[in-house]
């Protein structure tokens, strides 16, 4: 039967060795496999992370805690797996910590900082409680329009005192496709943040379209986890237009048409897209016993 581990151990190495683990979003059940199969192939730990509205567009935390396991089961998955909430608000992360999530990100940015620090901490205690671990968001992740905040040196000790195992925090980093005048990461703000707070894994979100040679440097830097949801849904996109322009959904004879064929292409470019993030990242493998085989393709032609 599946499990979740919390991560926290395994975040920690990554910071004090200077690499980084994923945090791959998934959005349906192509995505959990892809992400799993990339894992388990490259025997590195996964943490696999849904957004409120993912989780609402697949029915729920519940259901995709369920999805996670059930698929974590049917692929024998060995590899370390951490199922944690992405950008939760207070209401989700208390919800996803009784549903057993291994992990919970309560985003509250958009408060004032007491009210985020004092939500925060009360989130802490509940997850704490059951072993499960806590990001938090400090100053804000852009988005495409714009719109980013800095986080400040005060408040990544004052969050970090509070007991967050995890922190994200906002150093000129952008959610969805950078902008073509986007400035770049703020390595100066960044390495302030992690001089005062050394231990405490640090979190670059949007980390899709972010140049290597910079996500290498924040690595460098302190950064231990990197947020990546964008990058597969373009390799997903990208995949699935090439089959389509090939003409290959039309090929009624070997019913190309079928779901199970039309989304394979796309599902493949997943994995292949987080296996190139993983050698970016330089995470570290878990043993080097080699699985093959996780996925079935013989149901590709049954009815
Ligand atoms: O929390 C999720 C991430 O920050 C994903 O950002 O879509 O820009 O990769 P991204
Ligand atoms: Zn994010």
């Amino acid at each position: 039967m599946a499990y979740f581990v919390n991560g926290n151990e395994i975040f920690r190495e990554a910071r004090k060795h200077h690499y980084a683990v994923g945090a791959y979003n998934t959005n349906n059940l192509e995505w959990t496999r892809a992400e799993l199969r990339a894992a388990e192939e490259t025997r590195t730990p996964l943490l696999i992370q849904v957004s409120t509205g993912a989780a609402k567009y697949m029915g729920g935390y519940k259901f995709v805690k369920d999805m996670v396991e059930d698929q974590m089961d049917s692929m024998n998955i060995s590899v370390p797996v951490i199922l944690n909430l992405d950008h939760g608000d207070f209401e989700s992360a208390k919800e996803c910590i009784a549903l057993g999530y291994s992990s919970v990100m309560f985003d509250g940015h958009a408060l004032p900082t007491e009210e985020n620090l004092a939500k925060t901490k009360e989130i802490i205690k509940l997850a704490h409680e059951r072993g499960i671990s806590v990001e938090a968001e400090i100053g804000k992740i852009g988005e495409n329009q714009g719109g980013g905040e800095l986080a400040s040196v005060e408040d990544a000790k004052a969050f970090v005192e509070a007991g967050v195992d995890k922190l994200a925090c906002g150093i000129g980093n952008i959610h969805g496709v950078y902008p073509a005048d986007w400035k770049g990461l703020n390595f100066d703000r960044l390495k302030e943040i992690a001089e005062a707070v050394p231990e405490t894994p640090l979190v670059l979100h949007g980390g899709s379209g972010i140049p290597e040679d910079q996500i290498k440097k924040a690595i460098q830097l302190g950064i231990s986890k990197v947020n990546i949801n964008t990058e597969f849904q373009l390799a997903f996109q990208e995949a699935t237009r090439k089959y389509i322009e090939e003409g290959k959904d039309e090929d009624k004879a070997n019913k190309g048409y079928d779901p199970r064929k039309l989304l394979l292409p796309g599902t493949e470019a997943i994995t292949d897209k987080m296996k190139e993030m993983i050698a970016w990242l330089g995470t570290k493998t878990i043993d080097d016993e080699l699985k093959d085989a996780l996925f079935d393709r013989s149901s590709l032609n049954e009815e």
